[in-house]
């Protein structure tokens, strides 16, 4: 199904009931509104407006639109900052950060979870139960901007509460920190400071303790509006749209408090976002990379248990990117499929109308600035919409072969101490990710912890701290697990484990890690054995009790296997990752297909769709013909079976 966001505030009220009329026409269901409107609802304290709203919900829903309403608390207005300029969040370097953009408040305010509170049951009370509304969206992008971590008197003080609690006393506090070294050690929870304007590094414990409780402040925080839109709005589910290639809270722990997950998908933005080559860059251009967006959607199923939307799709150029290339034609089409086929339940673009003022004047909409005209996005949308119709009812998303163990954490500590500059955590994921899906396979990103049971394949990319719930989801998998380096390096402390990593897995593999050389770009390592290719950026020293599946040129142990498990103790180059992971799903059991680099496939039920990013036809080596599309998938175009 599609959706769309609007924002009625910015139009003359005369356009309203046509842009609804030619959003139902277009195929499109469901409308977002409403997340920034803070100033038009209450332009100053108590002064509520709402009978624009009041028009806009009856105009829409008129047309048969059902509605998503956003809590308009990422945009707190300017009456409210002068009042409680308490609110502002604090930038790393000391300093207040301004008003005159969005996400200008500090998650540590308890002045503005108040004022959050009051906005939120304002609009809950008044709309919870109209009947054209289907659900509600928290706030808008959390985190965005930079702006989970705030650094100001009010979030020092958050912090030392936290602390608090957490350790009970300083003594305490002390030892998990390992605050002796350096004489970091404090007499009181008063006398911790944030772990910023240092001299040189803080201590990386007290780093991963504020990025904790800067996540779990964002999940009270989105906790805090979900409870009172449940108690006035019986029925509606309640959302957040998060975003790509965004860490800085746990997802998971967010979601939850919500009945699903959805993210904001730009492919072509997201293209200067990750750490690719230059030449990807090029190649990518103007379709994105074939996994950007697939990696998020089966990210967000997983943080929304099963369910999940995409609240905001790209709809041609934005403008926040470094270059904004028009996407190449048919790629708006592609990636409203192909959500579809990872089991979105709804692709809603943004926006409805390109806006012809302020800060996002370059970003396309649906609709030309101005204009009652479809822009080309528009076009494309109106042609998913008819295919989506064509296709008719989905069939539910099955359980993948293949899990992928993704841990916000994980991307904490690799960030925090990285060791070498060139280890990012979220790129290796990324790229075990894209290797799988290389070979034909469907991958579920499950957190750690989370039951492994019925995975043919497990894949670990990386999990510095091994907690006891991931440890017990690994001995209870029925698969193959594939471990990649740092896996089981840390304590929950931020500290090396007893008996040296890789802790809990030793426990199942004579293996201790000795020492670890990480590599500056251009710098390799060959590997060889039952896989070759060469290690970059982390080499690490294996001791192993046993032959291994593969060593480094220095004769050492690269790759081990003992049972099930597999651990890989580098970071992998192109050939040595496709190596591991053939090695792997052969062990697994699984057919793989090798697809070429801009072809990915992914079923849907008894429905096997093929995506072709790429500039060539691809000819799909499977019979019969396709329900959808043809067998040989056409650039930017997908193809869809039955039955495979
Ligand atoms: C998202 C945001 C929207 C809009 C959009 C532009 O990050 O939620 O409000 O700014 O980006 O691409």
């Amino acid at each position: 199904m599609l959706g769309v966001c609007y924002y009625p505030e910015h139009w003359p009220e005369r356009f309203w009931a046509e842009d609804a009329q030619r959003m139902r026409e277009l195929g499109i269901d469901f409308v977002r509104i409403g997340e920034f409107a803070w100033s038009r609802l209450e332009p100053r304290r108590g002064d509520w407006r709402w009978g624009w709203l009041d028009r806009a919900f009856a105009v829409l829903s008129a047309a048969g639109l059902k509605i998503v309403l956003g809590t308009p608390t990422a945009t707190p207005p300017k009456w409210l900052m002068d009042e409680h300029p308490e609110i502002t969040p604090v930038g790393e370097d000391g300093r207040p950060r301004g008003f005159g953009s969005r996400r200008h408040y500090t998650f540590s305010s308890e002045v503005y979870w108040r004022e959050s509170a009051r906005i939120v049951e304002a609009l809950a009370e008044r709309y919870g139960r109209h009947p054209g509304l289907a659900g509600w969206q928290t706030d808008n992008e959390f985190g965005c901007h930079d702006t989970v971590l705030s650094w100001g008197a009010q979030d020092v003080a958050a912090f030392r509460g936290w602390l608090r609690r957490r350790y009970q006393s300083p003594e305490q506090l002390n030892e998990a920190w390992g605050a002796v070294f350096w004489s970091m050690e404090v007499g009181s929870f008063e006398e911790v400071s944030l772990p910023n304007l240092t001299v040189t590094e803080a201590n990386p414990a007290v780093r991963l303790d504020f990025r904790r409780f800067a996540s779990e402040q964002v999940r009270g925080y989105n906790r805090m509006q979900a409870e009172i839109i449940r108690r006035h709005s019986p029925g509606r589910w309640i959302t957040h749209n998060y975003m790509g290639f965004f860490t800085e809270f746990d997802h998971f722990d967010v979601g939850e408090d919500l009945d699903l997950a959805s993210w904001d998908s730009y492919p072509i933005g997201f293209v200067e976002r990750f750490p690719f080559s230059d030449a990807e860059r090029q190649r990518w251009y103007e379709t994105s990379h074939p996994d950007i967006a697939p990696f998020h959607h089966d990210l967000y199923r997983a943080v929304g248990r099963g369910r999940f939307w995409v609240m905001e799709q790209q709809p041609g150029p934005v403008n926040w990117a470094p270059w904004n290339p028009v996407p190449a034609p048919g790629m708006v089409r592609l990636w409203t499929l192909e959500a579809h086929a990872h089991g979105a339940e709804v692709v809603s673009y943004f926006r409805w109308r390109q806006a012809p003022f302020g800060q996002e004047q370059m970003h396309a909409g649906l609709n030309l600035p101005r204009l009652q005209e479809l822009s080309p996005g528009g076009l494309e949308a109106t042609q998913a919409a008819r295919d989506l119709a064509a296709l008719g009812p989905l069939p539910a998303t099955a359980r993948a072969p293949v899990a992928l163990v993704f841990d916000y954490e994980a991307t904490w500590v690799c960030q925090i101490q990285p060791q070498g500059a060139s280890f990012d955590h979220v790129e290796l994921v990324f790229r075990w990710y894209e290797a799988v899906r290389r070979l034909g396979l469907d991958v579920d990103v499950v957190r750690p912890g989370a039951s492994l049971e019925g995975y043919r394949l497990v894949l670990v990319p990386s999990l510095p701290i091994v907690n006891e719930a991931a440890a017990a989801a690994f001995a209870a998998a029925d698969g193959i697990l594939l471990f990649g380096p740092r896996t089981g390096s840390k304590t929950r402390n931020f500290s090396i484990p007893e008996g040296l990593p890789p802790a809990a897995l030793r426990d199942w593999m004579p293996l201790r890690v000795i020492e670890v050389s990480t590599l500056r770009p251009g710098v390799g390592v060959s590997v060889s054995g039952a896989i070759t290719g060469a290690a970059e950026r982390w080499v690490e020293h294996l001791e192993f009790d046993g032959e291994p599946l593969a060593r480094f040129e220095n004769g050492r142990p690269a790759v081990v296997a003992q049972g099930r498990l597999l651990y890989a103790g580098f970071w992998p180059d192109g050939e040595a990752l496709a190596g591991l992971l053939q090695c792997a799903t052969a062990q697994a059991g699984l057919a793989t297909l090798e697809l070429p680099e801009g072809v990915r496939l992914r079923r849907r039920g008894d429905l096997l769709f093929a995506f072709n990013y790429g500039p060539d036809p691809w000819r799909a080596p499977f019979s019969p013909s396709p329900l959808f599309g043809e067998v040989e998938v056409r650039p930017r175009d997908f193809s869809v079976w039955r039955g495979m």
